[in-house]
């Protein structure tokens, strides 16, 4: 099964652009340009040396063009999962008009450079939520990262570690046995919310007792995004029980929208179902609009996260 995967512009270009047949027939064309006026301009007259054809570009090893910033790393994904798996992670919902949103957004930042600073010693740190960190640099919770390798969130959490990033949405089982390593980085949890106050108050505690430093709650997933890319694939949403990406059959496992209610009852009211039990600061993940962020503070949320899921779940938010 093979379909268009490039619908959205990529910065990934400049090791492809440099393997690209594409410039080496400009490339040829501007070297004959340079070589033959240069040529014509010296006094011994036209050049009686050979004209290039074209410039060969050097072909690189994979070790050089190995992955060098994030971009990269998703065109070698493209090689390394099977479709339906990449789509998966890659789709946003609907006609990702949302998902082209967010990444045009970024573009329009820019930075206003000051000189003269002396920037030999940079601090990076700073206080967040009771803990001093390194730099504020978060992993965003991802409940697949055993789809995209072999103990995904193992290698993710050591990651982190590693590089002193908070990873938001850890399995808990996970962080007590790096704990026991001495090899856990801090962690937040995660949750895309209960629909009964047992549950939440039972999932707030036993990650409390567990070790992490807050609690996460995404509120923008009362229904699974209806997400074009898997419908096509015939996306089996219990992969990690069958070993299969598709289902095989051609019906489509992965139901969205108003077929799969996730947490369709979430209200402010679960804020305090998990504030009675826990004195975890509580982050409110999904909050696009000043309404909201002053909703959530009320209810008890220590901090707030503007998402809009990556555009995973409703289609047509406007970017973040
Ligand atoms: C494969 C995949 C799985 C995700 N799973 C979750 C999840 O389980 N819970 C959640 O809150 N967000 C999930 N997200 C959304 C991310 O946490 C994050 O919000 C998104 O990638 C975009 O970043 P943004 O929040 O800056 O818009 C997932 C994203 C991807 C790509």
């Amino acid at each position: 099964m093979q379909q268009d995967v490039n619908t959205l512009e990529h910065r990934d270009t400049r090791r492809q652009w440099l393997r690209s047949a594409f410039l080496l027939p400009i490339a040829g064309a501007i070297s004959r340009r340079v070589f033959g006026s240069q040529a014509a301009s010296t006094s011994e007259g036209p050049s009686t040396q050979e004209e290039p054809h074209s410039v060969v570009l050097p072909q690189y090893p994979d070790d050089v063009m190995r992955p060098v910033n994030l971009h990269e790393f998703e065109s070698v994904a493209r090689t390394k999962i099977s479709l339906p798996a990449y789509d998966y992670v890659a789709a946003g919902a609907a006609d990702e008009l949302t998902l082209v949103a967010n990444r045009a957004a970024f573009g329009d930042f820019w930075i206003r450079r000051r000189v003269m600073v002396d920037t030999s010693n940079v601090d990076t740190s700073l206080e967040l939520l009771g803990f001093r960190l390194a730099h504020p640099i978060l992993l965003a919770p991802v409940g697949v990262r055993d789809l995209m390798a072999h103990d995904g969130d193992r290698l993710t959490a050591v990651a982190a570690f590693n590089s002193k990033a908070v990873l938001v949405g850890a399995p808990r089982d996970l962080m007590v046995d790096l704990g026991k390593q001495n090899r856990a980085p801090r962690w937040w949890a995660a949750s895309l919310g209960h629909a009964k106050r047992e549950e939440a108050a039972r999932w707030a505690k036993e990650n409390e007792s567990a070790g992490a430093s807050a609690l996460c709650i995404s509120f923008d997933y009362p229904y699974s995004g209806a997400r074009d890319r898997p419908s096509r694939d015939h996306w089996e949403s219990q992969w990690s029980e069958t070993g299969r990406y598709d289902t095989g059959d051609g019906e489509v496992a992965f139901q969205a929208g108003m077929i799969a209610p996730f947490t369709p009852n979430l209200s402010w009211q679960y804020l305090g179902w998990v504030r009675d039990v826990t004195t975890l600061p509580i982050v409110v993940k999904g909050i696009t609009n000043g309404e909201d962020a002053k909703r959530a503070v009320e209810a008890g949320a220590n901090a707030i996260i503007v998402s809009n899921h990556g555009g995973r779940t409703l289609d047509g938010a406007f970017a973040t």
